[in-house]
């Protein structure tokens, strides 16, 4: 029998108590048929967001017992120290892999170090991590963030027609690769117009109760606007409540752009509500399976891999999109 992990069953069972908010998928065997299963760890943001979910459980699909692994999940709550303590518990433990869906770009480099120390091989997913030494991970499979804020931008100069543009900004997390692409797009978009004014930027943290509250201190400061640009769908849902309470049309008074294409926030395209939203694809379950795959074999995957995504207005949106849509 192919022994996995460094530390076989007792660092298993520890891995329970040492990871009190971690969870393992349903289902799983008993220990003593473990021993076979790829072991991974896999440090996730949160679940601040829709996306988040279906990314979560995209992993968990895909890392099942049934498919030949242990997923060991922490859930990080949005906080990077939280994540340096998951990536270290995992090393203890001696995982076979570690998948780490950064929460921000900078700070990852000593935690990194221990873990290839350990020979532990790291996957990063979702966004992205700075270092001066890309060697700290195996490889990346993940968005292209400022592509996505390049599409909104492009979308709102086709569709504005010349128009003078008051831009109210709610960014996502801020050091967050998804915050930083879809940001510096659109200051790309602002300096390139002398027409396009931003009056208003603040964070809501990619969730629906910040960016409600954000919005509402936007319209308590009374500037006027006709555009939104939000970075999450989440956030985007929070704006559209706020928005509404106060009498303003979403999609008509304002235009509103977003991000992830999530399905509930396409039926806002269809229902009018939303005008243009860029996908961000969280389906990365499989492709952390098939890296792993190959590096079990003894292959070297893609060191980046930028995953293919589109956009979604009115002309292009049809039921079907939706219907098979899976997040
Ligand atoms: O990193 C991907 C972003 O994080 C998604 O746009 C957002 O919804 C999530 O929370």
């Amino acid at each position: 029998m192919k022994k996995r992990g460094k530390n076989t069953l007792l660092s298993l069972l520890l891995a329970g108590l040492l990871l009190g908010g971690c969870s393992s998928q349903p289902g799983l065997p008993a220990e003593e048929d473990n021993a076979d299963l790829v072991v991974v760890g896999f440090s996730q943001v949160g679940a601040e967001s829709d996306w988040r979910n279906a990314n979560t459980q995209s992993m968990l699909d895909a890392l099942s017992a049934e498919n030949g692994y242990r997923l060991i999940l922490d859930d990080a709550q949005q906080k990077q120290e939280k994540q340096i303590t998951a990536i270290r518990n995992f090393i203890n433990q001696g995982v076979d892999y570690i998948v780490l869906a950064p929460t921000r770009e900078t700070g990852w480099d000593t935690v990194l170090t221990e873990a290839r120390k350990a020979g532990i091989p790291v996957i990063i997913v979702d966004r992205m991590i700075e270092t001066g030494d890309p060697d700290l991970f195996t490889c990346w499979v993940g968005s292209d963030f400022r592509s996505e804020g390049d599409k909104a931008v492009q979308w709102l100069e086709d569709h504005q027609e010349g128009k003078e543009l008051r831009i109210a900004h709610l960014q996502g997390s801020i050091g967050s690769s998804a915050q930083i692409g879809r940001t510096s797009g659109l200051d790309a978009g602002i300096g390139a117009h002398d027409n396009w004014k931003l009056v208003f930027r603040e964070s809501g943290d990619f969730t629906q109760a910040k960016g409600q509250e954000m919005t509402e201190k936007l319209l308590s400061q009374e500037p006027s606007f006709n555009v939104l640009y939000s970075e999450n769908d989440n956030m985007t849902y929070g704006a559209i409540e706020a928005l509404e309470s106060a009498g303003i049309e979403p999609g008509k008074d304002v235009t509103i752009l977003s991000f992830d294409a999530s399905s509930k926030a396409l039926r806002l395209i269809l229902d009018g509500k939303i005008n243009y939203d860029v996908e961000c694809n969280p389906l990365h379950g499989p492709r952390v399976r098939k890296i792993i795959e190959q590096l079990e074999k003894g292959e070297t995957p893609l060191k980046y891999t930028y995953v293919e995504e589109v956009s979604f207005d009115s002309s292009n949106l049809l039921e079907s999109v939706i219907e098979g849509r899976g997040y």
